[in-house]
């Protein structure tokens, strides 16, 4: 009798186990022949969520309706030309969106695009307007990670590699580069200055809430490091974190003071273990929520956290990821 019971009962908390695992992950295929929900913005309406693609659109997500066009980085990002392999492929005619952030006191949509440099989507929607493809008159090559000063709207960008292009990533990787920068562009002056040259894979970035830092990833290296924007130390870098392996983007979550990184293990044939690390602001590890088992062995590129979900992007992948915290 005990141990029929404790049969029902162990079934019973097994088919639960499974319940609520389908129940806290849900996936969001991209559609069209898109792919690479590489990074997400959310809006102050607390509705829905952002994500740029291949082809150089940006998909908004809206609650019941789907996913609906945003913003295009250039004519041809609209066309069914810049679908699929072709999209691609031909990158520096579509556009690639990498990171991307609002200016929330604007409404404007900032986009760090990996072959065409940095853009602003206006309020609202629709063609991206180009800001810079270079600083110190030398081509920004690839650009990867952003992030928007909350308190200033000052925006902070990075280009993982100044020698290798968005399509030769792996190469970048594989010679270990390190020709990397952590660039600042403020709106108010229109200027793009660099801060930080020679990073190894530099592939996000993301401002503290008080906006006194500002932390970025060295993918190849698997460090990250910390640039200071206030106080006695502004203008110097130091290593924040060797603790969490190939880190890709950044974010803060909310004005908790804490982070989550994106993180894989790189082997030479591949990424493997994506996961969530969650960082507080003394580079020390709170928590590692693996996504493996969802996501397989891809390039997780962000884990970024809102309203209670974790939303999960990928470099080439056919859908975002959002699991229930
Ligand atoms: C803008 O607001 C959204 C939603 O509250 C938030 O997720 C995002 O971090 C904010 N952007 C910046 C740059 O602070």
């Amino acid at each position: 009798m005990t141990s029929f019971v404790s049969v029902i009962s162990l079934l019973l908390s097994f088919s639960l186990a499974i319940f609520s695992d389908a129940a806290s992950f849900q996936k969001f295929p991209v559609p069209g022949k898109r792919s690479g929900p590489e990074a997400f913005a959310f809006d102050s309406t607390g509705k829905g969520f952002y994500t740029g693609v291949s082809g150089g659109k940006i998909f908004k997500y809206l609650p019941g309706k789907g996913f609906v066009d945003f913003g295009y980085i250039t004519v041809s990002s609209k066309s069914q030309w810049c679908d699929g392999a072709l999209g691609i492929a031909y990158m520096s005619k579509c556009g690639r969106p990498a990171g991307i952030a609002f200016n929330n006191k604007t409404g404007e949509l900032y986009v760090a695009d990996a072959p065409l440099g940095l853009h602003v989507i206006p309020s609202g929607g629709g063609y991206a307007k180009k800001i810079a493809d270079r600083a110190d008159g030398k081509s920004f090559l690839f650009l990867d990670g952003l992030d928007v000063d909350p308190t200033t709207g000052v925006v902070y960008f990075t280009s993982f590699s100044s020698k290798f292009s968005p399509g030769d990533v792996l190469k970048a990787v594989a010679s270990k580069d390190a020709s990397g920068k952590l660039f600042k562009y403020d709106p108010s002056k229109r200027v793009v200055t660099v801060l930080l040259e020679g990073l190894s894979g530099s592939a996000g970035c993301a401002v503290s809430s008080d906006g006194s830092f500002v932390l970025v990833s060295q993918f190849t290296k698997s460090n990250i490091k910390r640039y200071w924007i206030k106080g006695s130390k502004a203008g110097t870098s130091e290593d924040f974190t060797n603790a969490v392996s190939n880190p890709d983007n950044i974010k803060r979550i909310g004005s908790s003071g804490n982070f989550w990184v994106a993180s894989v293990v790189n082997t030479a044939t591949g990424p493997t273990n994506p996961s969530a690390v969650k960082i507080n602001s003394d580079g020390r590890v709170l928590q590692t929520i693996s996504v493996k088992d969802k996501f397989g062995d891809t390039l997780v590129s962000e884990v970024n956290e809102f309203e209670g979900r974790l939303y999960v992007g990928t470099l080439s992948g056919p859908f975002a990821g959002i699991i229930d915290l």
